[in-house]
């Protein structure tokens, strides 16, 4: 993808960014038609499946050879990376949304032949977008964020991640994590997977780790991340897979290596 294409994609992804934001603002006191998926606490409503729908079907049109990753299913299937992929979460943070009608937001991740091309993270009542292309910076807005803090150190660090991990989970014994929790400055948690990575590109927290997350939920926030330095990853270090759903890490270059190795000491 050169940059002039990638230029013209971006500009035709933000357009509609917006738009898809102010029709979820204008709908979201609407009665809420809420369902569960995969548990009592997995919500999904119909704005979420709208706001997919408008993206997949302004795609298709667009760009019919493009394909497309969504979290409620109006995209493809796909093995390869081949080619130009939208990864969308047409709202990261449905709890949030649902429950304090904030602290949510709209994450797409553009992916040429599996290399980050142009990320959006977009903090829908906020009306903050995070946006990135290859090689020209990420944003907040107009205001160009700066490369992460290569001096930090993990005893300075606030960390994103829910409690989950404090509790008996499939990935690392908890008592690591207790005292991983006790190493470090602070920790948040925000609902949101997408707001989560574009705060650690901010720098306003310096790392995000997560017990599951899938595609859409890290790759407009992964490149953002890739814009400032951050790395992006799973729990035992390897690269970003966008075709999988694992554990992952996204942190400041100079306490990632760190965050593995606590995180190797409880491995399962
Ligand atoms: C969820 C949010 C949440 C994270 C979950 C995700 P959704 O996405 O990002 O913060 O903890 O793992 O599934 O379902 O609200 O798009
Ligand atoms: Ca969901
Ligand atoms: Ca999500
Ligand atoms: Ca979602």
């Amino acid at each position: 993808m050169n940059q002039q294409q990638r230029q013209k994609i971006y500009e035709t992804a933000k357009r509609w960014i917006y738009e898809a934001g102010a029709e979820i603002r204008e709908h979201m006191n609407d009665p809420l038609d809420i369902e569960t998926k995969s548990n009592p606490n997995d919500l999904v409503t119909a704005l979420d499946k709208q706001t997919e729908k408008f993206f997949v079907d302004r795609i298709h049109q667009a760009y019919p050879e493009h394909h497309i990753i969504g979290e409620e299913g109006f995209g493809d299937t796909l093995s390869s990376v081949d080619g130009t992929i939208w990864i969308i979460d047409p709202i990261d943070g449905t709890m949030n949304f649902v429950h304090q009608k904030r602290s949510f937001a709209i994450s797409i991740g553009i992916l040429h032949n599996g290399i980050g091309e142009i990320g959006f993270v977009y903090d829908v009542m906020g009306d903050q977008l995070y946006h990135a292309k290859r090689g020209e910076g990420a944003f907040k807005n107009e205001t160009r964020l700066e490369p992460l803090d290569k001096k930090k150190k993990l005893e300075e660090s606030i960390i994103g991640m829910n409690h989950f991990w404090l509790c008996e989970n499939r990935v690392v014994a908890y008592p690591v994590m207790q005292k991983f929790v006790r190493t470090v400055r602070g920790t948040r948690t925000i609902g949101s997977a997408a707001l989560e990575l574009a705060s650690v590109a901010e720098g306003v927290q310096d790392a995000y780790l997560a017990l599951s997350l899938a595609p859409w939920d890290v790759a407009g926030g992964i490149i953002l991340n890739q814009e400032v330095g951050g790395v992006a990853g799973d729990v035992d270090g390897n690269p970003w897979n966008p075709l999988e759903r694992a554990p992952a890490v996204v942190a400041n270059p100079a306490i990632h290596d760190s965050i593995i190795g606590f995180l190797k000491e409880g491995r399962k």
